[in-house]
C-alpha cells in the first residue's frame, strides 16, 4: 500500500488545495492531508479549525484522513510511516523555496521522496493569501474556495462578520 503525505498550512484551504487532494486520491492508496506549522506565516485560522475545514471536504475521499502536527515534516512522515510527500507547484515563483525544502527533507531522511504536481491552470492564480486579502475587503470568494468551508471562512475573514456592530 502506497501512502503519500499531502503537508501545508491550509490557512485557509482553498480549490487549488482541493484539486491536488483530489488528484493525489487517484494515484495513491492512501492520502494523509497533513496542517503543519509553517514558521513564516503568522496563522489566520488555529489548528483545529484548518482542520475541522479540510476535514469536511475530504468527505468524499474514503481514503483521503487529516491530521495535524507541530514540529517536523520529516518526522511525521516517519512517525507514520510513509515514504512520499506531495507538494502542489503553481508557478515558477513556487520552485524555488519548494526545491530548497525538498532537498532539506532528503538529507534529513534519503528515504522519502517528495513528488511535485502541476496545479491545474484554472487554479494556478489561488492561494490563501489571495483568498484572506480578497475576502477581508468584502471580495467575493466563492469561486476560490469549495463550498464546505465559504461560511466559515467569510465568517473569519469578512469586516462586517468580524467587527460587532
Ligand atoms: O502551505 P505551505 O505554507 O506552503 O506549507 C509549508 C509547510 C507547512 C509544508 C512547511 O512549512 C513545513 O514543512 N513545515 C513543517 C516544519 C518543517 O518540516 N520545516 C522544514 C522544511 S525544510
Amino acid at each position: 500500500m502506497v501512502c503519500a503525505i499531502y503537508p501545508g498550512s491550509f490557512d485557509p484551504v482553498t480549490n487549488g488545495h482541493l484539486d491536488i487532494i483530489d488528484r493525489a486520491s487517484k494515484v495513491f492508496d492512501h492520502v494523509i492531508v497533513a496542517v503543519l506549522e509553517n514558521p513564516r506565516k503568522i496563522p489566520t485560522f488555529s489548528m483545529e479549525e484548518k482542520v475541522q475545514m479540510l476535514k469536511k471536504i475530504v468527505v468524499p475521499y474514503p481514503n483521503v484522513e487529516v491530521d495535524s502536527y507541530r514540529g517536523l515534516l520529516i518526522d511525521y512522515a516517519q512517525k507514520r510511516g510513509a515514504r512520499i510527500i506531495i507538494k502542489g507547484l503553481r508557478a515558477i515563483s513556487d520552485f524555488e523555496f519548494e526545491f530548497q525544502m525538498a532537498l532539506t527533507n532528503r538529507q534529513l531522511n534519503c528515504e522519502v521522496e517528495t513528488m511535485f504536481m502541476m496545479t491545474n491552470n484554472m487554479y494556478s492564480f489561488i492561494s490563501s493569501g489571495i483568498v484572506k486579502e480578497v475576502a477581508s475587503y468584502g471580495g467575493e470568494i466563492k469561486t476560490l474556495v469549495p463550498p464546505q468551508v465559504y461560511d466559515m471562512i467569510i465568517k473569519k475573514l469578512t469586516p462586517s462578520s468580524s467587527k460587532p456592530g
